[in-house]
């Protein structure tokens, strides 16, 4: 399997994950993506743009793309000590097998890269078990959480800090499956 940053020519088919991502069936006990997940060719292709700051991994079985995870630092100069990681999804038929988890290390080690990032938070809904265990075991915790919000899902907050040294280090040696 290989992991890499996505560019614009990856456009299509991370167009294409996306779309399969907010098309769950109704009977499916995945989250359904939101629609904000869902992205024309022009928008990919902006999303995709590597910047200083942010990058888009892609996981590639051949050269079908199967999964993909997001990083941005924060741009405000005050907040350059946060990473967010973000857009964090597998194609359901590649689930199980490790895939998360290299594409989670090559975010973390992009944040890590940063010099100032202390802390790298993400946002996940409170009853997604197998993304929570994912961040877990990658040494993430719960900072936070959002609930009762009318026009949200409850929401975990989570981090992982520079100061939890083992995790932040060990997050990105993870042998392949
Ligand atoms: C969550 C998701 C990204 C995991 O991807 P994956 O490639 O299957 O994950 P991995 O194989 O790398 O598994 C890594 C760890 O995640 C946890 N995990 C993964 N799937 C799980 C499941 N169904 N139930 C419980 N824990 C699970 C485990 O801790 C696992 O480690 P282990 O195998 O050593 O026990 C994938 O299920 C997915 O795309 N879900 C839909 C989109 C989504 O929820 N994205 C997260 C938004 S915040």
């Amino acid at each position: 399997m290989l992991i890499r940053p996505l560019s614009s020519g990856d456009a299509a088919a991370f167009c294409f994950l996306q779309r399969s991502a907010s098309q769950q069936p109704p009977s499916s006990d995945e989250p359904i993506m939101s629609d904000m997940y869902v992205r024309d060719a022009d928008e990919s292709c902006e999303t995709l743009r590597s910047t200083a700051i942010r990058s888009t991994f892609g996981a590639f079985n051949k050269t079908e793309l199967i999964g993909v995870a997001s990083v941005q630092c924060h741009a405000i100069f005050e907040q350059r000590y946060v990473a967010h990681i973000w857009g964090v999804f597998v194609a359901r038929h590649h689930r199980n097998t490790g895939v998360a988890k290299l594409l989670l290390a090559a975010a973390i080690a992009y944040a890590k890269s940063m010099q100032d990032v202390t802390c790298i938070s993400l946002s996940v809904a409170a009853d997604n078990v197998a993304a929570i265990n994912l961040y877990r075991s990658l040494g993430f915790r719960e900072t936070g959480s959002i609930f009762d919000d009318p026009l949200h899902e409850d929401v975990l907050q989570m981090g992982l800090f520079r100061e939890a040294t083992d995790a932040f280090d060990s997050a990105t040696s993870l042998p392949a499956r």
